[in-house]
């Protein structure tokens, strides 16, 4: 494990990595994209991945040629609106949500005392940990709220860092969103991405899942990509 000599701490995303609340938010967005009169498309859903929840309705409204015809307290109310549904949506997970590999990884990087810290758009991120029941893995979330610039803006993942103490260069950043790998890259912290490697092209090395998602696999692919 060479390679991981620099490593000391992992900053996950959170929907999409650690359970598959994505699927809920696209869920969630696609209702308001029928209410407003965007054709979805997954191309739409997968811009939005990563996104915060104003900028994600900013980019729904354009996409369908609406971006004017909402007033503010209008474009307020509809985000509003989503995230209700999406609260709803979230008030049912368990334990049972954590997606594959993801219980036994965690496991495998609490005990090799690696540190760990969230770096999720979501300010539901703090709920959604607690119903997984792995809040005690993530004493360290980034604060959405106390962002100037969402992803891919490296901030969010600097951050994720920093709270633990550490260099992003001593950091493996892990996401599904393209934002959020070129968040992770601009960063200076190595990109693991989880998807499809056609869409998480600038990451370093990409799993198609997170079934695969161990240190021992992080370590031979990384010494394959160098
Ligand atoms: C990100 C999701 O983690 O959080 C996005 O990938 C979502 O889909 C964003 O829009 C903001 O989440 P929330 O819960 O604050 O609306
Ligand atoms: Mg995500």
């Amino acid at each position: 494990m060479s390679i991981f000599k620099q490593i000391k701490g992992f900053v996950f995303d959170l929907d999409g990595v650690i359970t598959d609340t994505a699927r809920l938010h696209t869920k969630a967005w696609h209702e308001i994209a029928d209410q407003v009169g965007t054709p979805w498309s997954h191309e739409l859903a997968d811009k939005l991945r990563g996104i915060g929840r104003e900028e994600s309705l900013d980019i729904i409204l354009r996409a369908g040629g609406k971006q004017d015809a909402y007033t503010d307290a209008e474009k307020t109310q509809l985000a509003t609106a989503k995230n209700e549904h999406y609260q709803r949506l979230i008030s049912t997970l368990t334990p049972q949500d954590i997606l594959p590999g993801i219980p036994e990884f965690l496991h495998d990087l609490h005990e090799h005392e690696y540190l760990m810290s969230i770096a999720s758009a979501s300010r539901n991120a703090p709920a959604v940990l607690e119903r997984l029941g792995l809040t005690q893995y993530f004493p360290k979330i980034v604060d959405p709220n106390c962002l100037h610039t969402g992803k891919p803006n490296p901030e969010i993942f600097i951050k994720g860092a920093a709270i633990l103490g550490l260099e992003p260069r001593q950091c493996i950043g892990v996401e599904d969103a393209a934002a959020g790998v070129q968040a992770i890259d601009a960063a200076g912290e190595i990109s693991v991405g989880i998807g499809d490697k056609d869409v998480l092209r600038g990451a370093t090395i990409v799993f198609p899942t997170t079934s695969t998602l161990t240190l021992a696999n992080i370590s031979g692919r990384l010494k394959e990509a160098a």
